[in-house]
């Protein structure tokens, strides 16, 4: 399983990436607004200076129309870029089209195992269904992405999925366990999956051990 970080805060971009383990981006605008940045096109611009990898940018027209344009002027930013379309008819339609052009795509809001169908159908590079929402109204977000993964190896589809809306560590031992291609995290989660407190009292315990034994 690779790993993305969900984020458009580009100070935690800069961190995780030092760890060397950070394959890609995922961002969309709720997480762009957070950061209290209103030009898309710089962000995703500098967050493709830090990570080479996906990053994925969101759509926000809701016409298949204006969603390819818009497609298309955020492909043109980097080759690294991603353009995420909400599953809807309008989304299907842009995401079929662009995938005609040859843009990649990561189909979002993804809930249910036939919208997850359909996407990979449309030829969405990757499909996300939101994990941790699905949890919130007492559905089983993890068992959505071990049927996807079940589903699309079954007939071949080459969409790759993302286990989105990940809120716990959790989520991704469980979406590595169900055989999600990438798990996209936040930067407080990436944090959580590093500690253990076996660790930190072992690191505790070997330093004391050797400063007894370099005192004499
Ligand atoms: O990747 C999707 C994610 O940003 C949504 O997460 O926590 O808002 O459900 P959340």
């Amino acid at each position: 399983m690779r790993i993305f970080l969900d984020t458009a805060n580009i100070n935690e971009i800069r961190q995780a990436a030092k760890l060397g383990i950070i394959s890609g981006v995922t961002t969309n605008p709720s997480l762009v607004a957070k950061e209290n940045r209103c030009d898309l096109r710089d962000v995703i611009r500098e967050i493709t200076s830090i990570i080479n990898g996906p990053i994925s940018a969101e759509v926000l027209s809701s016409d298949p129309r204006g969603m390819i344009e818009e497609a298309q002027q955020i492909s043109s930013w980097s080759p690294n870029v991603v353009v995420k379309i909400p599953i809807s008819a309008a989304g299907l339609e842009a995401i079929s089209a662009l995938c005609l052009r040859g843009i990649k795509t990561n189909m979002t809001l993804c809930f249910s195992l036939n919208q997850a169908i359909l996407g990979a159908l449309a030829g969405a590079t990757y499909v996300s269904p939101f994990v941790g929402r699905l949890d919130d109204i007492g559905h089983d977000g993890m068992a959505l992405i071990a049927e996807m993964v079940k589903v699309f190896r079954q007939y071949g589809f080459p969409s790759q999925v993302i286990a989105a809306s990940i809120r716990h560590p959790l989520h991704c031992v469980a979406a590595a366990r169900a055989g999600a291609h990438i798990a996209t995290v936040p930067y407080r989660v990436l944090m959580q999956m590093i500690d253990h407190p076996l660790t930190e009292r072992g690191i505790s315990l070997f330093a004391a051990d050797w400063q007894r034994i370099a005192r004499g």
